[in-house]
Protein backbone atom coordinates (compact mmCIF):
# COMPACT_ATOMS: atom_id res chain seq x y z
CA UNK A 1 0.00 0.00 0.00
CA UNK A 2 1.23 3.25 -0.67
CA UNK A 3 2.78 5.61 2.50
CA UNK A 4 1.52 9.16 2.20
CA UNK A 5 2.26 11.59 4.87
CA UNK A 6 -0.87 10.66 6.42
CA UNK A 7 0.43 7.36 6.88
CA UNK A 8 3.37 8.82 8.74
CA UNK A 9 0.82 10.69 10.94
CA UNK A 10 -1.39 7.69 11.66
CA UNK A 11 1.82 5.64 12.72
CA UNK A 12 2.73 7.14 15.07
CA UNK A 13 -0.22 8.18 16.67
CA UNK A 14 -0.79 4.15 16.80
CA UNK A 15 2.54 4.33 18.62
CA UNK A 16 3.65 2.25 15.42
CA UNK A 17 7.64 2.76 14.46
CA UNK A 18 8.75 3.91 10.27
CA UNK A 19 11.46 2.62 9.13
CA UNK A 20 12.97 4.44 6.04
CA UNK A 21 15.71 3.87 4.33
CA UNK A 22 18.10 6.41 1.42
CA UNK A 23 18.08 4.97 -2.32
CA UNK A 24 19.83 7.03 -5.21
CA UNK A 25 18.91 5.02 -8.08
CA UNK A 26 16.49 3.18 -9.87
CA UNK A 27 17.48 -0.75 -8.83
CA UNK A 28 18.60 -0.43 -5.42
CA UNK A 29 14.80 1.46 -5.18
CA UNK A 30 13.34 -1.18 -6.42
CA UNK A 31 14.63 -3.84 -4.14
CA UNK A 32 13.99 -1.47 -0.87
CA UNK A 33 10.69 -0.71 -1.81
CA UNK A 34 10.04 -4.06 -2.41
CA UNK A 35 11.18 -4.66 1.29
CA UNK A 36 8.04 -2.68 2.77
CA UNK A 37 10.21 0.64 4.07
CA UNK A 38 7.58 3.51 4.42
CA UNK A 39 9.52 5.92 2.94
CA UNK A 40 12.52 6.66 0.53
CA UNK A 41 14.93 9.50 0.75
CA UNK A 42 17.12 10.49 -1.68
CA UNK A 43 19.59 12.23 0.64
CA UNK A 44 22.01 14.93 -0.23
CA UNK A 45 24.51 11.77 1.18
CA UNK A 46 24.57 10.98 -2.40
CA UNK A 47 27.49 12.98 -2.52
CA UNK A 48 29.74 11.03 0.16
CA UNK A 49 28.27 7.49 -0.83
CA UNK A 50 27.96 7.88 -4.89
CA UNK A 51 30.02 10.66 -5.73
CA UNK A 52 33.12 10.12 -3.46
CA UNK A 53 32.84 13.70 -2.13
CA UNK A 54 34.20 14.95 1.58
CA UNK A 55 30.86 15.94 2.16
CA UNK A 56 27.54 16.98 1.04
CA UNK A 57 28.08 20.76 0.03
CA UNK A 58 29.14 20.19 -3.46
CA UNK A 59 25.81 18.32 -4.02
CA UNK A 60 23.43 20.43 -6.56
CA UNK A 61 19.96 20.07 -7.92
CA UNK A 62 21.05 18.50 -10.96
CA UNK A 63 22.28 15.50 -9.46
CA UNK A 64 19.40 15.42 -6.95
CA UNK A 65 17.05 15.47 -9.60
CA UNK A 66 18.97 13.33 -11.68
CA UNK A 67 18.85 10.40 -8.64
CA UNK A 68 15.59 11.24 -7.49
CA UNK A 69 14.34 10.35 -11.04
CA UNK A 70 15.64 7.08 -10.90
CA UNK A 71 14.64 6.13 -7.74
CA UNK A 72 10.95 7.66 -8.55
CA UNK A 73 11.06 4.86 -11.23
CA UNK A 74 11.75 2.09 -8.89
CA UNK A 75 9.43 3.26 -6.08
CA UNK A 76 5.54 2.12 -5.75
CA UNK A 77 4.81 2.19 -2.46
CA UNK A 78 7.53 4.06 -0.05
CA UNK A 79 6.82 7.71 0.19
CA UNK A 80 9.60 9.61 -2.18
CA UNK A 81 11.32 12.42 -0.43
CA UNK A 82 13.64 14.47 -1.95
CA UNK A 83 16.81 16.31 -0.25
CA UNK A 84 17.09 19.79 -1.07
CA UNK A 85 20.86 20.60 -1.67
CA UNK A 86 22.93 23.43 -0.15
CA UNK A 87 22.26 26.39 -1.58
CA UNK A 88 18.94 25.34 -2.71
CA UNK A 89 16.69 26.90 -0.28
CA UNK A 90 19.28 29.41 0.82
CA UNK A 91 19.19 32.70 -1.11
CA UNK A 92 15.22 33.37 -1.16
CA UNK A 93 11.60 32.11 -0.45
CA UNK A 94 11.74 31.98 -4.15
CA UNK A 95 14.00 29.49 -5.21
CA UNK A 96 13.31 27.97 -2.17
CA UNK A 97 9.89 27.22 -3.72
CA UNK A 98 10.96 26.83 -7.06
CA UNK A 99 13.51 24.04 -6.15
CA UNK A 100 10.88 22.32 -4.23
CA UNK A 101 8.76 22.83 -7.09
CA UNK A 102 11.18 20.85 -9.58
CA UNK A 103 11.44 17.67 -7.16
CA UNK A 104 7.65 17.45 -7.03
CA UNK A 105 6.87 17.79 -10.82
CA UNK A 106 10.41 16.94 -12.60
CA UNK A 107 11.30 14.35 -10.37
CA UNK A 108 8.32 12.98 -9.14
CA UNK A 109 9.00 13.24 -5.71
CA UNK A 110 6.01 13.28 -2.74
CA UNK A 111 8.02 15.55 -0.37
CA UNK A 112 11.04 17.67 0.18
CA UNK A 113 13.61 17.59 3.22
CA UNK A 114 15.59 20.35 4.03
CA UNK A 115 17.75 21.34 7.07
CA UNK A 116 17.79 24.02 10.03
CA UNK A 117 15.43 25.25 12.40
CA UNK A 118 15.10 28.65 13.07
CA UNK A 119 16.72 30.20 10.15
CA UNK A 120 14.60 28.50 7.80
CA UNK A 121 11.06 28.97 9.13
CA UNK A 122 10.34 31.21 6.12
CA UNK A 123 11.27 29.25 3.14
CA UNK A 124 9.30 26.23 5.02
CA UNK A 125 6.29 27.90 5.12
CA UNK A 126 6.63 29.11 1.63
CA UNK A 127 7.25 25.51 0.40
CA UNK A 128 4.33 24.02 2.77
CA UNK A 129 2.08 26.91 1.01
CA UNK A 130 2.54 25.66 -1.94
CA UNK A 131 1.23 22.40 -1.68
CA UNK A 132 4.37 20.36 -0.98
CA UNK A 133 5.05 18.23 2.37
CA UNK A 134 8.42 19.34 4.16
CA UNK A 135 10.24 17.05 6.11
CA UNK A 136 12.53 19.44 8.41
CA UNK A 137 16.03 18.29 9.60
CA UNK A 138 17.72 19.18 13.15
CA UNK A 139 21.02 17.96 14.84
CA UNK A 140 24.03 17.20 13.45
CA UNK A 141 22.54 19.17 9.62
CA UNK A 142 25.76 17.89 6.94
CA UNK A 143 25.35 21.17 5.42
CA UNK A 144 26.44 23.04 8.26
CA UNK A 145 29.66 21.58 8.71
CA UNK A 146 31.93 23.86 8.35
CA UNK A 147 29.42 25.77 11.12
CA UNK A 148 29.86 22.98 13.33
CA UNK A 149 33.38 22.77 13.02
CA UNK A 150 33.05 18.84 11.66
CA UNK A 151 30.72 15.88 12.10
CA UNK A 152 29.92 16.51 15.88
CA UNK A 153 26.81 15.08 17.77
CA UNK A 154 25.02 18.57 18.48
CA UNK A 155 21.99 19.42 21.89
CA UNK A 156 24.98 17.68 24.53
CA UNK A 157 24.87 21.12 26.15
CA UNK A 158 21.80 22.87 27.96
CA UNK A 159 21.56 25.71 25.72
CA UNK A 160 21.80 23.61 22.41
CA UNK A 161 19.30 20.88 23.89
CA UNK A 162 16.64 23.52 24.48
CA UNK A 163 17.96 25.19 21.02
CA UNK A 164 16.95 22.02 19.51
CA UNK A 165 13.79 21.30 21.44
CA UNK A 166 12.35 24.70 20.68
CA UNK A 167 13.49 24.38 16.52
CA UNK A 168 11.07 21.21 16.54
CA UNK A 169 8.48 23.22 18.24
CA UNK A 170 9.21 26.09 15.48
CA UNK A 171 9.25 23.53 12.57
CA UNK A 172 6.29 22.04 13.62
CA UNK A 173 4.39 25.18 13.58
CA UNK A 174 5.47 26.00 10.67
CA UNK A 175 4.10 22.97 9.02
CA UNK A 176 6.42 19.85 8.38
CA UNK A 177 4.67 16.44 8.65
CA UNK A 178 8.01 14.66 9.96
CA UNK A 179 11.41 15.95 11.37
CA UNK A 180 14.64 13.89 11.14
CA UNK A 181 16.91 13.91 14.39
CA UNK A 182 20.52 13.06 13.27
CA UNK A 183 23.19 12.80 16.05
CA UNK A 184 21.76 13.86 18.79
CA UNK A 185 21.76 12.41 22.46
CA UNK A 186 18.66 10.05 22.69
CA UNK A 187 17.28 11.88 25.97
CA UNK A 188 16.71 14.89 23.90
CA UNK A 189 15.48 13.02 20.66
CA UNK A 190 12.83 11.41 23.76
CA UNK A 191 11.76 14.87 24.85
CA UNK A 192 11.09 16.09 21.06
CA UNK A 193 9.14 13.36 20.42
CA UNK A 194 7.07 13.89 23.25
CA UNK A 195 7.08 17.49 22.36
CA UNK A 196 6.08 17.47 18.92
CA UNK A 197 2.68 15.65 16.98
CA UNK A 198 4.58 15.01 13.97
CA UNK A 199 6.87 12.10 14.12
CA UNK A 200 10.34 12.33 14.38
CA UNK A 201 12.77 10.07 12.37
CA UNK A 202 16.47 9.23 14.44
CA UNK A 203 19.74 8.57 12.85
CA UNK A 204 22.03 8.31 15.43
CA UNK A 205 19.31 9.76 18.09
CA UNK A 206 18.24 6.68 20.21
CA UNK A 207 15.37 4.50 20.40
CA UNK A 208 12.73 7.08 21.28
CA UNK A 209 12.23 8.26 17.48
CA UNK A 210 8.89 7.64 15.86
CA UNK A 211 11.34 5.85 13.35
CA UNK A 212 14.46 5.62 12.13
CA UNK A 213 16.36 6.02 8.94
CA UNK A 214 19.98 4.66 7.74
CA UNK A 215 21.96 5.39 4.58
CA UNK A 216 21.47 1.65 3.25
CA UNK A 217 24.96 1.50 2.07
CA UNK A 218 26.07 2.17 5.77
CA UNK A 219 23.96 -1.16 7.37
CA UNK A 220 24.63 -3.41 4.63
CA UNK A 221 28.60 -2.82 4.85
CA UNK A 222 29.18 -1.26 1.06
CA UNK A 223 30.67 2.10 2.04
CA UNK A 224 33.36 2.12 4.79
CA UNK A 225 34.80 5.98 4.07
CA UNK A 226 33.51 6.51 7.57
CA UNK A 227 32.00 4.42 10.09
CA UNK A 228 30.02 6.55 12.62
CA UNK A 229 29.08 5.07 16.01
CA UNK A 230 24.97 4.92 14.99
CA UNK A 231 25.58 2.77 12.16
CA UNK A 232 24.24 -0.97 12.63
CA UNK A 233 25.47 -3.72 9.77
CA UNK A 234 22.30 -5.49 9.01
CA UNK A 235 23.60 -7.65 6.27
CA UNK A 236 27.42 -7.63 4.76
CA UNK A 237 26.46 -7.63 1.61
CA UNK A 238 29.85 -5.46 0.96
CA UNK A 239 31.45 -8.75 1.90
CA UNK A 240 29.18 -11.14 -0.20
CA UNK A 241 29.57 -9.28 -3.51
CA UNK A 242 33.78 -9.01 -2.94
CA UNK A 243 33.24 -12.69 -2.83
CA UNK A 244 31.23 -13.07 -5.79
CA UNK A 245 33.27 -10.36 -7.63
CA UNK A 246 36.61 -12.41 -6.52
CA UNK A 247 34.27 -15.93 -8.15
CA UNK A 248 33.86 -14.14 -11.43
CA UNK A 249 37.80 -13.01 -11.88
CA UNK A 250 38.76 -16.60 -11.06
CA UNK A 251 36.69 -18.43 -13.51
CA UNK A 252 37.22 -15.99 -16.05
CA UNK A 253 40.97 -15.90 -15.45
CA UNK A 254 40.70 -19.47 -16.22
CA UNK A 255 38.49 -20.28 -19.17
CA UNK A 256 35.63 -21.46 -17.27
CA UNK A 257 33.01 -18.87 -17.68
CA UNK A 258 30.98 -18.54 -19.40
CA UNK A 259 29.76 -22.15 -20.92
CA UNK A 260 27.25 -23.06 -23.04
CA UNK A 261 24.71 -22.47 -20.66
CA UNK A 262 25.47 -18.40 -20.59
CA UNK A 263 26.11 -18.44 -24.26
CA UNK A 264 24.11 -18.16 -27.16
CA UNK A 265 24.87 -20.92 -29.86
CA UNK A 266 24.00 -20.92 -33.87
CA UNK A 267 22.56 -23.95 -35.42
CA UNK A 268 24.78 -26.59 -37.24
CA UNK A 269 23.67 -26.53 -40.65
CA UNK A 270 23.86 -22.59 -40.39
CA UNK A 271 27.49 -23.71 -38.94
CA UNK A 272 28.53 -26.08 -41.50
CA UNK A 273 27.74 -23.34 -44.55
CA UNK A 274 30.13 -20.77 -42.82
CA UNK A 275 32.97 -23.33 -43.04
O1 LIG B 1 21.35 12.90 3.16
C1 LIG B 1 20.89 11.98 3.86
O2 LIG B 1 21.02 10.79 3.55
C2 LIG B 1 20.20 12.36 5.07
C3 LIG B 1 19.82 11.27 6.01
C4 LIG B 1 21.01 10.71 6.65
C5 LIG B 1 18.81 11.69 6.99
O3 LIG B 1 19.96 13.51 5.28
Amino acid sequence: MKNTISTFKDLKEKGEKLALLTAYDYSMAKLIDSTGVNGILVGDSLGMVCLGYENTLSVTMEDMLHHTKAVARGTKNALLIGDMPFMSYHTSTYDSVKNAGRFIQEANAQAVKLEGGAHVLEQIKAIVKAQIPVMGHLGLTPQSVNVFGGFKVQGRDLETARELIEDAKRLEDAGVFSIVLECIPSEIAKLITEAVKVPTIGIGAGNACDGQILVYQDMLNLFDDIKPKFVKIFSDAGATMRTGIKEYIKEVKAGSFPTDKHSFLVSDEVLNKLY
